[in-house]
């Protein structure tokens, strides 16, 4: 397998800077994240991807929800997770050597799998398995490919002469990427990754959603997050082994 790329260099300030400027979009993600990681107690857990580790402090200082060890590949990234007092690991997903039946739960937050070869990824989900306790969870969040801010994404991504059409430039001025060429080397449905949780062995799945509003709206207030994956720009995919 491949050792995970470094995505980030010189944009080492870009999670905390959203959090602060996008604070609703945040807090609803937040939500989110907590309503997943708390359909059942989440033991030990593997926070993946865990960029400046925003999220795995928030979650310690407002809920007591303690992650164990964080693995985040972009050093500047680890920099900054690690000056919050969080345990980070530098390393990819595919990187890193698993200890088996260790883990309750595995949260991969912020897209972060949509970064790892889409020919390495289900190789890295079953080490994920093996690496959960019976029982233990996987969780998926994502901006999935067929939401309106997922579609806006891909559609900059693959097409950046949009970028200088002020129509579709001012879309994404409500939304985090309102500063920044927006980017996430491979994107999927929803659909795609429940099949392929399932081939991998999960079962037993739940799905939470956030960010209902359209682009521009989306840091207009703080949402609860609802159940399903159908309307979100943000959403969560629960499984457990
Ligand atoms: C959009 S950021 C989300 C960061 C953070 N979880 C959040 O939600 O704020 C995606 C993260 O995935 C990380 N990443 C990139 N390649 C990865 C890989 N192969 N394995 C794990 N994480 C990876 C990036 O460095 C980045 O921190």
């Amino acid at each position: 397998m491949g050792i995970a790329k470094d995505y980030f260099v010189g944009n080492e300030d870009l999670l905390d800077v959203v959090r602060r400027d996008r604070s609703n979009i945040y807090e609803s993600r937040l939500l989110l994240l907590h309503r997943a990681l708390t359909t059942k107690a989440p033991g030990t857990i593997l926070s993946i991807g865990a960029g400046a580790g925003t999220y795995e402090l928030d979650l310690q200082e407002r809920y007591g929800i303690h992650v164990e060890l964080s693995l985040e590949p972009s050093a500047g990234f680890v920099q900054s997770a690690r000056s919050k007092g969080l345990n980070v690991l530098q390393a990819g997903a595919q990187d890193y050597d698993y200890p088996e039946g260790f883990y309750d739960t595995i949260v991969y937050n912020g897209s972060s799998f949509g970064f790892i070869e889409d020919d390495e990824l289900e190789a890295t989900l079953r080490r994920n398995w093996e690496s959960l306790r019976p029982g233990g969870r996987i969780i998926l969040q994502d901006v999935p490919l067929e939401s309106a801010l997922g579609i806006l994404l891909k559609a900059f991504q693959d097409f950046p002469e949009l970028a200088e059409n002020k129509d579709y430039r001012e879309l994404l001025d409500g939304t985090v990427f309102y500063d920044l060429p927006p980017y996430k080397p491979f994107w999927h449905t929803t659909r795609y990754y429940i099949e392929l949780l399932e081939k991998v062995g999960f079962s037993n799945f739940s799905y939470f959603q956030t960010v209902l509003a359209n682009p521009p709206y989306e840091d207009e207030t703080v949402e609860e997050p609802i159940e399903g994956y159908d309307k979100g720009s943000y959403v969560a995919i629960v499984a457990e082994k």
